[in-house]
């Protein structure tokens, strides 16, 4: 079932997310439901603040990238209780992003290039490594969302200031695109 995405001004994007025990009901059909809604809307990234709700899973599918990326070939996976331990700060670089929450918004953001993770995959096993190319770029997009940050939280103040108008009207619902949106006003 395709979910509708809440978009930019839309409080549970800046709640931080809670675990979810491991029978959390549901989890199954919230995971499919998660990718068709993420599949939909053409995002490679979807974490579950973006269908409003406020706990600690997120899906990835980095298929797309295959041309330029061969390494991700059929690459497709949930996050569940997802959290970044630790970041290699000293070794950053600037990507341009952009976010389903945050249609028609796109901008360059720093970031680690390698993380570690700890989060337990569909089948519920424990992982905790360490993760760098364009997988921990888009793992650190998704998993800001569990802190209740978005993508331009991290841009510079110049392009904040650029980005101010698109922002607010993003809170006002005033911005179009071709999926399902729940914006905060409209
Ligand atoms: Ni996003």
């Amino acid at each position: 079932m395709i979910l509708p995405i809440y978009t930019y001004g839309q409080a549970v994007l800046r709640q931080v997310a809670e675990d979810i025990p491991t029978d959390y009901p549901g989890l199954g059909e919230l995971i499919d439901n998660m990718y068709e809604t993420m599949d939909h809307a053409e995002g490679v990234g979807l974490a579950a603040p973006q269908i409003g709700l406020p706990i600690r899973v997120v899906v990835i599918s980095l298929d797309v990238l295959k041309d330029d990326f061969p390494e991700y070939a059929g690459f497709r996976h949930a996050y569940i209780n997802a959290h970044i331990v630790e970041a290699d700060t000293s070794d950053t670089e600037v990507i341009t992003e952009g976010c389903l929450s945050l249609p028609g918004v796109s901008e360059p953001v720093r970031r680690p290039k390698r993380i570690r993770v700890k989060y337990l995959d569909e089948q519920l096993q424990p992982h905790d490594e360490w993760v760098e190319g364009y997988l921990a770029r888009v793992m650190q997009h998704e998993f800001d969302h569990l802190e209740g940050h978005v993508f331009t939280d991290r841009i510079t103040a110049l392009r904040k200031q650029l980005v101010g108008k698109k922002l607010t009207a993003l809170t006002k619902g005033r911005f179009a695109c071709n999926y399902k949106v729940k914006p905060a006003r409209r």
